[in-house]
């Protein structure tokens, strides 16, 4: 309820405005005398944001995940059951069980939900697989539709498409099934998400994006600014932010989440996580957190499982809790940096 009252007061604060009310603007959270946010949430909503984890629904069973995601997140984002394979395992029927048992947790708890993802060249059922050309371009819009359609006014934003280019030093587009329909197969699907929900904001997300100089993070940044001259609907670009001793938080970070909201659409970290421990871990998320706040269309951060042992790279321990649910170093300077927010 306190989440939901927070969005609120924000919503009216923003109509206000939008209406030529003069509001005094929020001095920076240090200065306010307010005290410090105690969890994630809260101190990232000082600065207008959202901190968000990917979820299992699987694991809403257990205590004490529940007990974290409740306490310290205002958005989630199911990791697996809303791709393809779970949502439409046969050809035209559409299973929402997995996913809706994640969206009605997140309701009931007042957080929103980030929709991942309609359009993947990975986690896709055999039927696609098998699918060419017109036959296969249909399918595709017709996913991208009926899944947007169930979940109507209920997803804050959706990966309309992830992961559509090359890694490497071409900054071509990945090769899949769905390129092979022709290149204009993303303007379409983000039409067609549109079309099917109106209020969602509209993202293209991808890893290794977060390097400014490398030839993927151009070739996308130049595939968002085509978009936006041409009017396709795109509304944010996700950067994954996969971090690891090979994947190093880049020095130029901060330039690449500004470059593309000087495009004109949000910036959302969407799938952080950083491979380490202790005080250099804890460093890096430091910087990461920083990058966004310093950009003020970074709109949100989310951090791509709730505990050490909950995330796809366990052995890494890449979160922000250890697999006991205790706060990790990394834990507390998230939660400083966002504290600091001006
Ligand atoms: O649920 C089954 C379980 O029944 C079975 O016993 C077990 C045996 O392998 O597999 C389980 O499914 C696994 C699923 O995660 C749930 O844990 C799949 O094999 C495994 O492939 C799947 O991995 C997910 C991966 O995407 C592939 O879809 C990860 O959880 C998920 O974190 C990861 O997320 C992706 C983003 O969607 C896109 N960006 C990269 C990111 C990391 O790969």
């Amino acid at each position: 309820m306190r989440k939901l009252l927070s969005a609120s007061l924000t919503l009216a604060t923003a109509s206000l405005a939008a209406a030529g009310v003069l509001l005094p603007l929020r001095p920076a959270a240090a200065d306010t005398g307010d005290p410090p946010s105690t969890t994630l949430a809260a101190a990232a909503q000082r600065s207008g944001r959202y901190f968000g984890a990917g979820v299992t629904a699987h694991k809403l069973s257990d205590p004490t995940y529940t007990g974290i995601l409740d306490r310290e997140f205002g958005m989630v984002t199911p990791e697996n059951e809303m791709k393809l394979d779970v949502t439409e395992p046969q050809q035209g029927r559409f299973v929402f069980t997995a996913a809706d048992r994640i969206v009605d947790h997140a309701a009931q708890q007042g957080m929103r939900v980030r929709g991942h993802t309609l359009l993947w060249h990975a986690g896709q059922p055999s039927w696609l697989v098998n699918l060419r050309g017109t036959a296969l371009r249909e399918a595709m819009l017709n996913h991208v539709t009926q899944v947007m359609a169930y979940y109507r006014g209920r997803i804050h934003a959706w990966d309309v498409v992830n992961e559509a280019f090359a890694d490497g030093p071409t900054g071509a587009r990945r090769d899949s099934n769905f390129q092979r329909t022709g290149d204009d197969w993303i303007e379409a699907a983000f039409h067609a998400a549109r079309a099917a929900d109106p209020a969602a904001k509209l993202c293209y997300n991808d890893y290794n994006i977060e390097n400014w100089a490398h030839a993927k993070t151009q070739a996308v940044y130049r595939m968002v600014r085509d978009f936006r001259a041409r009017g396709v609907p795109i509304d944010c670009v996700g950067l994954q932010s996969h971090f690891n001793a090979n994947h190093p938080v880049p020095a130029d970070f901060v330039t690449t989440v500004r470059n593309f909201a000087d495009l004109g659409v949000d910036v959302q970290l969407t799938e952080l996580d950083v491979e380490g421990s202790g005080a250099a871990q804890a460093e890096s998320y430091r910087r990461v957190v920083r990058a966004c706040l310093a950009v003020s269309r970074c709109t949100g951060i989310t951090v791509w499982g709730i505990r050490d042992s909950d995330s796809w790279r366990a052995s890494g321990t890449p979160l922000l809790f250890d697999s006991s649910g205790a706060r990790k170093p990394a834990y507390t300077a998230v939660l400083d940096a966002l504290n600091s927010a001006c």
